[in-house]
């Protein structure tokens, strides 16, 4: 007889939920992480405030190679399910921006009420337990681990991606799911601000901290949001949400003005303020140290009078601007990134309940999986959803 009916590695976000919903049904749960604290990610996230979900998820929100799989969970738990988990716990929270739901006080209010969910129905928690191997025999699984070994019937591995090492991230999920056969959809850094090369870090160093609001746009992806000049690149929400659709060595095409068309702007001006100077105009929408750099890249006479404008220059001021053509030298890695994208084959695991269809008793759930959410509560809202298929099936 094994110790547990299920061993989910990973105390985060998807591991700490599905294991609730697992021991709420009396089965023996025992949950491993080799951190000295639980849900770490979760702690730091939305600047401390943990922007847990996200009124508007919908599977639109979700990149992966299957963008179906992600369907059946999300509609099963959805934003409203977790939102009455956190109510009832009387977490105060607000609505920031997009639908975007954040605690009021503390992301410690969020941990605190998942590890009361796990510890009211008996899920057991051992933290600081490093994971020396896994096997499997009999039809059982053996965790070899720093404190001896465990056996269970189930093993859900739940332990994230590959983003933010300092806070413990590994890659044991990818290296558990290639041990039971299954493939890897290529991963790589999402929701991760830009590096520039060097001649456009040069242009724009000046600039850190400046923040505008932008179209970016790459691939089939456009995200309406803002912008921000960093020392080493660029960044803000606009940026980390383009980022998930960018390859590298493309260019994202950034429009610095969605809200205006700047050659009707500069025509009107020619007509009612034929003196007045091109820079006074664009000084109109830009902060003025962004406008100088801008000129001096696309070599913009600022001192022109709107009358002796050409339409060759008007064409290029609209195209520069509207059309920019940032090609990004990279991105900042791991280091910096919120997220994975790519993951654990989701071909290879049933929608309805995240066990492999390879290998019986054998579970994925949240980030380590091709599925990967936009900005804004919907990564987490993945780890509840696909947390709660699993615990529920388990
Ligand atoms: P998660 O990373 O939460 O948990 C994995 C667990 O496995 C960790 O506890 C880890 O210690 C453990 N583990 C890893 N390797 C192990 C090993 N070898 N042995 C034992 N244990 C191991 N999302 C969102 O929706 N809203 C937000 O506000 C934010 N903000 C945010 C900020 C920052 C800075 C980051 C880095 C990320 C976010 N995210 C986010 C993304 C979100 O944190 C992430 O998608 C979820 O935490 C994923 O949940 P998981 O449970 O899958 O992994």
């Amino acid at each position: 007889m094994p110790d547990y009916d299920a061993i989910i590695i990973g105390a985060g976000a998807a591991g700490l939920h599905c294991a609730a919903f697992a021991a709420a049904t009396g089965k023996r749960v025992l949950v491993l992480d080799h951190a000295k604290q639980t849900g770490k990610k979760i702690l730091i996230s939305g600047g401390g405030r943990c922007n847990f979900t996200n009124l508007y998820a919908a599977p639109e929100n979700y990149l992966s190679d299957n963008p179906h799989f992600c369907k059946s969970a999300l509609a099963r738990y959805t934003q409203w399910d977790f939102i009455d988990l956190v109510s009832r716990y009387g977490i105060a929270y607000h609505e920031k921006t997009l639908g975007q739901l954040f605690c009021d006080d503390s992301a410690k209010q969020i941990v605190n009420m998942l590890v009361s969910e796990c510890t009211n129905v008996g899920a057991e928690i051992s933290l600081r337990t490093e994971i020396i191997g896994v096997d499997y025999q009999q039809g059982q699984y053996r965790i070899n681990t720093s404190k001896g070994e465990f056996r269970s019937t189930n093993l859900v591995v739940a332990c994230g991606g590959l983003s933010m090492p300092k806070l413990g991230a590994t890659p044991l999920g990818y290296q558990l799911a290639e041990q039971f056969g299954h493939s890897i959809t290529p991963v790589r850094a999402a929701l991760v601000p830009f590096t520039l090369h060097d001649q456009d870090k040069q242009a724009f160093a000046e600039l850190s901290g400046v923040s505008i609001p932008v179209t970016a746009s790459a691939n089939d992806g456009s995200f309406h949001e803002a912008m921000l000049f960093t020392h080493r690149g660029v960044s803000g929400p606009a940026m980390l949400q383009i980022s998930s659709y960018w390859q590298p060595g493309e260019a994202l095409t950034v429009n610095l003005l969605p809200s205006d068309d700047i050659s009707e702007a500069i025509k009107q001006g020619q007509q009612q303020q034929p003196k007045a100077q091109l820079g006074s105009l664009l000084q109109q929408y830009f902060p003025k140290r962004l406008v100088q750099a801008l000129a001096d890249y696309w070599q913009w006479p600022l001192q022109q009078r709107l009358a002796d404008c050409s339409n060759e220059l008007i064409n290029s001021v609209h195209d520069n601007l509207h059309q920019w053509q940032l090609k990004p030298n990279g991105t900042e890695g791991y280091r910096t990134a919120e997220v994975t994208l790519g993951g654990v084959n989701v071909n290879e695991i049933s929608s309805k309940t995240m066990e492999s269809t390879l290998q019986s008793g054998l579970y994925f759930i949240g980030e380590v999986m091709d599925v990967t959410g936009w900005l804004g509560g919907y990564n987490f809202q993945w780890a509840w959803a696909s947390g709660y298929a699993a615990g529920t099936a388990l």
